[in-house]
């Protein structure tokens, strides 16, 4: 699948189209702040945008995602404690089939109660729930510093590290990078405890 990181609006946000050269089916990935970056990008690989994800309910990846799935023909999916009003609920570990491809649910809460993050064979979308060098915040409502260290802990460092992670803002020195060089240089994958991780996140 082709990834395309498409920079939204001033709170550093990155939206996501993902699609299969294939069949030209495609996903999108959050949409705060605008739709119209989103729309370009996918006239101009002419993609079928099947379904329009929201990582999670907050305003700046979520507010225009109805506007988007509207504007594509596409459905809107979160997940099922998600606030975002779906046409499609999703759960931990279901699959999305766009053209040839798989795009896997993982449920991973802490930043907020409805955070997922979304696995397309060696592409890893992470939302807020992990930056490059960073994770995302977990004192705003909704926000768990335990759910977000097990999420990190047992759901995100069971992945294979050659995926490649593509997170929710460009908050990092790069812009993505292998789960496998977070591993050895996120402060807060390194965290052993939720005490250490506290203390870093
Ligand atoms: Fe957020």
């Amino acid at each position: 699948m082709r990834v395309e990181q498409i920079p939204v609006g001033p709170m550093q946000n990155f939206s996501y189209l993902v699609w299969d050269e294939g069949t030209g089916e495609g996903v999108a990935i959050d949409s705060g702040w605008e739709v119209e970056s989103i729309l370009e990008a996918a006239k101009r690989a002419n993609v079928k945008v099947k379904y329009a994800i929201a990582t999670h309910r907050h305003f700046d990846h979520a507010k225009t995602i109805r506007e988007l799935a509207d504007s594509l023909g596409a459905k809107v999916v979160a997940h099922e404690r998600s606030e975002v009003p779906a046409d499609v609920r999703v759960k931990d570990g279901e699959v999305l089939e766009v053209g040839g491809a798989r795009v896997k649910v993982i449920y991973t809460p802490g930043h907020t109660e409805d955070s997922i993050c979304l696995v397309e064979g060696k592409n890893l979308f992470t939302g807020d729930t992990l930056f490059i060098g960073n994770c995302g915040r977990t004192d705003l409502p909704g926000g768990s510093p335990e759910k977000l260290f097990h999420s990190l802990q047992d759901v995100i460092l069971s992945l294979p590290g050659d995926l490649m992670v593509y997170p929710g803002h460009d908050y990092g020195e790069v812009k993505h990078r292998r789960l496998g060089e977070e591993r050895k240089t996120n402060p807060t994958l390194l965290a052993k405890t939720l005490r250490e991780f506290t203390g870093v996140g």
